[in-house]
């Protein structure tokens, strides 16, 4: 199976010998989610809902960031850089970093000190990224890469860089493929807004195409502590557990509230304590491991749901973006398990079990 790139090669202007770099990401699941249906259908009288859970956290680097990734590198790669460059609260440097040495670009990254996850974290350093973390938050790393990579010595890879952003657009024709149409809504995270513009961008393409006939209302949830969207104000110092949308001053701004507005959706906020029993919710009754900032999407429709946005019988794609093995911290600290030390002992084992 080829990456994104060649399996859609036919909404890109490649040549026959584009240098795709390429680790076959995409393709991932559209997981059924039985329990968030019941719960819509229990909690907020809505029936027969079908949700679906694009599982983003199976690309190569564990997060979405893979299809965008792809596409930016080949890119560099065909302009000649030598490096590319990136800020990020973790899976961006991640894939970066992943891309980069498969291309033979050194990879540079900027990472907000003390607020990367471990697991993200572990995958720049093993993949060999030169890393910088400074003492501020996302949006002032991301305003050094946009100096930096104005000397031209090395590629910024954000989703400023507009292949990112085209090459993500891919999850929307996925989630249209398994389909045979374009969900009802479409629900997801936003941090930086470069995703919610990527699956916009995905679902007017198929729609112009032909390929379905309809297109999703976009639902877009930023974290309370980091809502600038919400609140049409830059946030100086933002703040969320989920530290993958820890972001006070959206680079896509523009183009997620066009989403919004086109589609005829919502950007909106959810708390941390609705993301992280969100979290609990996916991974102790769907089975499903993703990372605390992945769940603002299923929190974000309950949201919805109890603000009688959703309608009864609807399709609902909700996506997870990154793989809970990220942030291993959080998962321990929310973790649905009950824990005991005990001695070597098959008795007192059994007690615990209840057995
Ligand atoms: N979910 C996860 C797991 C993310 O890592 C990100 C963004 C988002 C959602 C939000 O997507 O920025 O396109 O609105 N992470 C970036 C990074 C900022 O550096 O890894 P967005």
């Amino acid at each position: 199976m080829a990456g994104i790139l060649e399996r859609y090669q036919d909404f890109y202007p490649f040549g026959s010998d584009y240098p795709f770099v390429s680790l076959e990401e995409g393709n991932t699941p559209l997981i059924p989610a039985p329990a968030v249906a019941w719960h819509l259908g229990e909690a907020y009288n809505l029936p027969d809902v079908k949700v679906f859970l694009k599982y983003e956290g199976l690309n190569p680097t564990g997060s979405f960031k893979d299809r965008g990734m792809t596409y930016a590198v080949s890119q560099a790669k065909v302009d000649g850089a030598k490096a590319i460059i990136c800020a990020s609260t973790g899976n961006t440097s991640a894939a970066a970093a992943a891309y980069g040495t498969r291309a033979g670009l050194k990879t540079l990254v900027i990472l907000p000190e003390g607020k990367v996850a471990l697991g993200k974290m572990s995958q720049a350093i093993l993949y060999g990224a030169a890393i910088v973390e400074i003492a501020g938050n996302f949006d002032q790393a991301l305003d050094i890469v946009r100096a930096l990579g104005e000397s031209g010595k090395a590629t910024i890879v954000n989703s400023i860089n507009p292949y990112r952003i085209d090459g993500q657009k891919t999850g929307a024709f996925e989630i249209c493929d398994v389909l045979g149409k374009a969900p009802d809504y479409h629900f997801i995270p936003v941090g930086n807004a470069g995703n919610i513009t990527a699956y916009w961008k995905g679902y007017k393409e198929y729609a112009e195409r032909g390929i379905v006939s309809n297109r999703p209302k976009m639902f877009g949830y930023e974290a309370e502590g980091s809502a600038a969207i919400v609140q049409g104000k830059k946030i100086e110092n933002p703040e969320t557990l989920a530290t993958a949308i820890r972001i006070g001053n959206p680079a896509s701004w523009g183009p997620a509230e066009a989403a919004r507005d086109e589609s005829g959706g919502k950007i909106d906020f959810v708390t941390d304590e609705d993301t992280v029993s969100a979290y609990r919710f996916l991974a102790g009754r769907e089975g499903v491991f993703c990372e605390p900032a992945s769940a603002a999407s299923v929190a974000g429709l309950f949201k919805a749901a109890s603000q009688g946005l959703v309608e009864a019988g609807s399709t609902v794609a909700c996506v997870l973006t990154g793989n809970g093995l990220k942030d291993p911290d959080n998962a321990i600290k929310h973790g649905n398990a009950q824990l005991a030390k005990l001695p070597a002992d098959a008795g007192q084992v059994a007690e615990f079990f209840e057995l």
